[in-house]
């Protein structure tokens, strides 16, 4: 590059020298110095794959807050029937979510024999007592009361987690949404997202037949119902990526929460917030 005042050819490039304001920088706006103050390893003499441990969780923890707030605003965007605005928002979910389901595998670089070196220091602390993931579950219409009794010493997560089980979920508002815009949606249709028994949720896939059937009529309410359905997907592919690691390294053991371990996690493979979304397909016809 050449220098704009020597006319000379300078190799190293333009100085690098900082402008602006001195009261904020990279490291101030993003409160590094507290954030990586924050991981304590419980391990005496400290354990060198606790850090990733911790760090692993944290860096979750953070992304699932963020996604928490996504999914409001999508909601938001819902309730007054903005539905691209939505899609835009639950497309940020469904992206944060891939690299969720990537990102637990770093695990897999520490043995299980090391693991074990410090999993005694953890217990009887799990990913039961989660309470965003729990939010996440809630806000996403899988509300299960059972999962409050891991909150009994924790009154502000307690608290949050029974607001949501209170207030409207996604499935709520898409429901409503779809009414807004003419579909026949059945008064009782999130509660039958909750019935073990498929032909319970046949009036409601009757109902929203026709965005699957002919998407181009309804192109954003297709697009914003496929992203809901991506997003169950990935969350169900947590859960599965999770187990494997799980299984990988504590084998059958049992959970740190008290669970069975694998044999729970398995069992919560088959939720979905969205069934009659995935049970539509059945119904659908060549045009
Ligand atoms: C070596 C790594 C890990 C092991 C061995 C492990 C093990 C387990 C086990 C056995 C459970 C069942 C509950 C219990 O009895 O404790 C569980 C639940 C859970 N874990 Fe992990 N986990 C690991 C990593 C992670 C990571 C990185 C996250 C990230 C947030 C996570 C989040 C959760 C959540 C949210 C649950 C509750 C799932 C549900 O109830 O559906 N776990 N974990």
């Amino acid at each position: 590059m050449s220098c704009p005042y020597s006319g000379k050819h300078d190799p190293s490039g333009p100085a690098l020298k900082p402008y602006g304001r001195s009261d904020i920088t990279y490291n101030t706006y993003l409160k590094i110095e507290e954030l990586t103050s924050l991981q304590k390893l419980q391990s005496e003499p400290p354990h060198h794959d606790e850090m990733l441990f911790i760090v692993i969780h944290q860096a979750y923890e953070l992304w699932f807050k963020l996604i928490l707030g996504e999914i409001k605003v999508a909601m938001d965007h819902m309730k007054k029937n903005e539905v691209l605005r939505a899609h835009h928002f639950v497309k940020r979910c469904v992206e944060v979510m891939k690299l969720l389901v990537q990102q637990i595998h770093i695990l897999e670089t520490m043995t299980p024999v090391e693991f074990l070196e410090f999993r005694d220091r953890l217990m009887p602390a799990s990913g039961f007592q989660s309470s965003q993931f729990r939010e996440l579950e809630f806000v996403a219409g899988l509300k299960d009361e059972k999962y409050l009794v891991f909150f009994d010493n924790e009154p502000k997560a307690l608290a949050a987690l029974k607001e949501r089980l209170a207030a409207p979920d996604l499935r709520d508002v898409y429901f409503d949404l779809l009414r807004a815009n003419g579909f026949k949606i059945p008064k009782n249709a999130a509660e039958t997202e909750r019935s073990q028994n498929p032909g319970d949720r046949e009036p409601t896939i009757r109902a929203l037949l026709s965005i699957y059937q002919r998407p181009d009529d309804n192109l954003p309410l297709y697009l914003l119902t496929e992203k809901l359905v991506e997003l169950d997907e990935y969350l169900g592919l947590w859960r599965i990526h999770h187990i494997n690691v799980v299984e990988r390294v504590i084998g059958f053991k049992q959970g740190t929460g008290g669970s069975s371990g694998v044999s729970y996690l398995k069992s919560t493979t088959t939720k979905k917030a969205f069934p009659s979304l995935w049970e539509a397909r059945t119904y659908l016809e060549k045009v």
